[in-house]
């Protein structure tokens, strides 16, 4: 999917409000922010806002309240940590489209900053109820678009209120979309993805397209096991997706039609049982993939694998990332994705990590600096990597 949308820069925003909406989805704990990346992610485009003399209106969800008032997901928390990372106020609404948001929405002066409370308090956000939308539109007269984490979407604030506002992209979309997109359209040579995490059935068109673009797709993590066990291999009591064998194989025989190399695990840490509590001490030890005892489950990759897999990446020119390799959670089955995240630090080639869990491995891990570009997007990046149309970014002007 190649998208060539207006943005910020393209249009008049002196004196204009402008909503924009912004994936404040961070993680609390206790009421505090475990990690701001999303709010820092933003900063460019609303610094850009303020900048050119608009009034800026910004909104996001927070969790899954599901239409319900819940205090705990308030978005009030993100407002301080804005104000800091911005120094200077923001205002923020009680409500999201009722009578406060819209007094002080109208007291705005050129530069200012408000936030709305979260708008999955309200049903019409993830119905895209039009009253919702037309009611958040009438706050505004733009729409800045920069969320790039909720992209997959179609809801109030991400794709209905472009029906009523002219609609723009953000820094945070143009830089997602472009690096991602450049990797997917036009990719420096040789280019290896690293897909990961539990199930096959997750990543199906993930693995469907990356076979059109990439010169080898390596496959780890549980969705692993399905990839062995079409290949007639047993594997003990490990994540199986059994529907999935015959999607497998279909990959497997693409993968050598297209002269793509296809990378699977050459041997595997197992164990007799998944660790209770999931970070808990374990018994483990290591089989070659074609030996798993019946009685265990692979956890993760072993230690001629992540050889293998880090061999990859050090000839790769650009790499894309996703999914963990084994129970990460876990310090004794961390090793692979610890391995796959330190190749990728290592490597000069453009590297791409996409969010979700192996975004936080590298974060946890201190490589993140290192990388090239840690997407925001968990849900959002896989669909981009998938080729698939993301509601988001469709309903913005095109240039
Ligand atoms: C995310 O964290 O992936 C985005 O904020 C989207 O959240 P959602 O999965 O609750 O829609």
């Amino acid at each position: 999917m190649q998208y060539n949308k207006k943005s910020v820069e393209d249009i008049d925003l002196k004196g204009k409000t402008a909503l924009c909406r912004c994936d404040f989805n961070v993680p609390t704990k206790g009421g505090k922010i475990t990690s701001d990346k999303r709010i820092v992610a933003a900063l460019p485009t609303i610094q850009y806002l303020i900048a050119q003399g608009a009034k800026v209106i910004l909104c996001s969800h927070m969790g899954k309240p599901k239409g319900e008032w819940k205090p705990e997901l308030s978005l009030a928390v993100v407002a301080e940590r804005l104000s800091e990372l911005l120094g200077k106020p923001v205002v923020m609404a009680k409500d999201i489209i009722g009578e406060d948001a819209r007094a002080k929405a109208a007291a705005l002066q050129e530069g200012d900053v408000m936030l709305l409370e979260n708008l999955r308090f309200d049903k019409g956000e993830t119905k895209n109820d039009p009253e919702f939308a037309k009611a958040l539109a009438s706050l505004a007269e733009v729409y800045v678009s920069d969320a790039f984490g909720t992209v997959h979407r179609a809801h109030a604030s991400t794709a209905g209120v472009a029906n009523y506002l002219p609609a723009v992209c953000g820094y945070l979309i143009q830089k997602e979309i472009g690096v991602m997109g450049k990797a997917l359209t036009d990719p420096s040579r040789p280019f290896v993805a690293i897909l990961g995490g539990a199930k096959v059935s997750d990543k199906l068109n993930v693995i469907n397209n990356l076979l059109e673009k990439v010169d080898t797709l390596i496959i780890g993590g549980g969705m692993a096991y399905t990839f062995l066990a079409a290949k007639g291999y047993s594997v003990g009591t490990s994540l199986l997706d059994a529907e999935k064998i015959d999607y497998c194989k279909e990959m497997m025989q693409k993968a050598e039609e297209k002269g793509v190399k296809l990378l699977l695990p050459v041997d595997t840490v197992v164990a007799a049982d998944f660790p209770d509590p999931i970070d808990g001490p374990i018994e483990v030890e290591t089989v070659d993939s074609d030996k798993i005892p019946a009685d265990k489950q692979g956890l993760d990759i072993g230690e001629k694998t992540r050889t293998l897999f880090a061999d990859a990446v050090r000839s790769a020119k650009t790499v894309v990332w996703n999914g963990p390799m084994g129970v990460f959670e876990n310090p004794t089955l961390a090793k692979g994705t610890i391995a796959v995240a330190q190749a990728l630090a290592d490597s000069e080639a453009i590297t791409i990590v996409g969010g979700g869990d192996s975004a936080a491995a590298c974060e946890q891990l201190g490589f993140a600096e290192q990388i090239t570009h840690i997407s925001t997007g968990g849900g959002a990046s896989l669909e981009f990597l998938e080729g698939k149309e993301l509601p988001g970014i469709a309903c913005l002007l095109d240039k």
